[in-house]
């Protein structure tokens, strides 16, 4: 019960930010706050702290989401292509919040979750895996990639750190058209295209699969081993330029 008084006033905020401005948990649009803080004192309350999302909240896991995938996102909700439609409630909330932000705000917080360790994507819905292995094959990697890791040229999204239930709403979203309905969405709209030749049932397929696909290649490390690795990297270099030298000048 305290919870859902504590949501309930938490949506209220997100409907009118200006009027419930002492109440909200939207900081003012003149203060920048520094990325962490806005992750941890807006983002997280529905995103969760690492990133991982809330089911009960309908919020995805956006953990390891790339900088310019989140950014995508977040200027389709400010420009009215996402989350408008009054059947689609999550979509509200993070238009609603998206709106109520100053857009510059977006930038660091785009980075700081970029950098955050993915939540892998496992299968809770069931599906058959191998019949969604040959669907994701034939239709979504050509623009998922073989991986699921997303192409940024086609402005496909990374699969592999999103929950199954979030990955079937969208598809369900998108065939319906309440996302990527829209012609002057032409992203959103080719996505729509593909949807629709996918049943809830052989959505829970395909996800089966893409858990499958998220044991082997979603991004896990933390910001700290990723830096050690580059390290690392550039060290092996350094060694591998050294011996490509002479002996006597090396
Ligand atoms: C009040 C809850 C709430 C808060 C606070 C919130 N979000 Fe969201 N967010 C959601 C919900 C719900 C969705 C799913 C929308 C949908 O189903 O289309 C979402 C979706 C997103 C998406 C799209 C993800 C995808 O895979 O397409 C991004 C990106 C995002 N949020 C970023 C943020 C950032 C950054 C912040 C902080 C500045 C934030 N959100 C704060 C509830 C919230
Ligand atoms: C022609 C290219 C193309 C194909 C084929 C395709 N997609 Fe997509 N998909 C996209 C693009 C582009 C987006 C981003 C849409 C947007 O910006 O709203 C997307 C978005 C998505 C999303 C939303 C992710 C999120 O973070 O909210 C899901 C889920 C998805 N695709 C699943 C699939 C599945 C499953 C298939 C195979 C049945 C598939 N896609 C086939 C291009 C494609």
């Amino acid at each position: 019960m305290k919870f859902f008084c504590w949501f309930s006033g938490l949506l209220l905020c997100l409907n009118f930010p200006l009027q419930a401005e002492e109440k909200s948990i939207i900081p003012a649009s003149s203060k920048l706050l520094p990325a962490e803080d806005l992750y941890s004192q807006v983002c997280a309350v529905c995103h969760g702290k690492s990133g991982e999302g809330s089911q009960v909240l309908k919020a995805p896991s956006i953990a390891g989401l790339p900088d310019w995938y989140t950014l995508l996102q977040i200027e389709k909700f400010r420009a009215d292509l996402r989350g408008t439609n009054a059947d689609d409630r999550p979509g509200l909330i993070m238009h609603n919040l998206a709106l109520a932000l100053d857009n510059n705000q977006f930038q660091g917080v785009a980075k700081l979750i970029a950098l955050m360790p993915m939540h892998p994507t496992r299968n809770t819905m069931g599906g058959d895996e191998k019949r969604g292995k040959e669907v994701f094959t034939e239709v979504c990697a050509k623009c998922h990639r073989f991986n699921g890791k997303g192409e940024k040229t086609f402005g496909s999204a990374p699969l592999i750190g999103l929950q199954d239930w979030y990955i079937r709403a969208q598809l369900h979203k998108f065939r319906e058209g309440i996302r990527g309905g829209s012609a002057s969405d032409e992203k959103g709209f080719k996505m729509h295209e593909m949807a629709r030749y996918l049943s809830n049932e052989n959505a829970s397929d395909v996800t089966a699969h893409i858990a499958t696909l998220a044991k082997k290649y979603a991004n896990t490390k933390s910001r700290r081993d990723r830096e050690i690795d580059e390290l690392n990297k550039e060290k092996k270099q350094k060694t591998i330029d050294k011996n490509a030298l002479p002996e006597e000048l090396r």
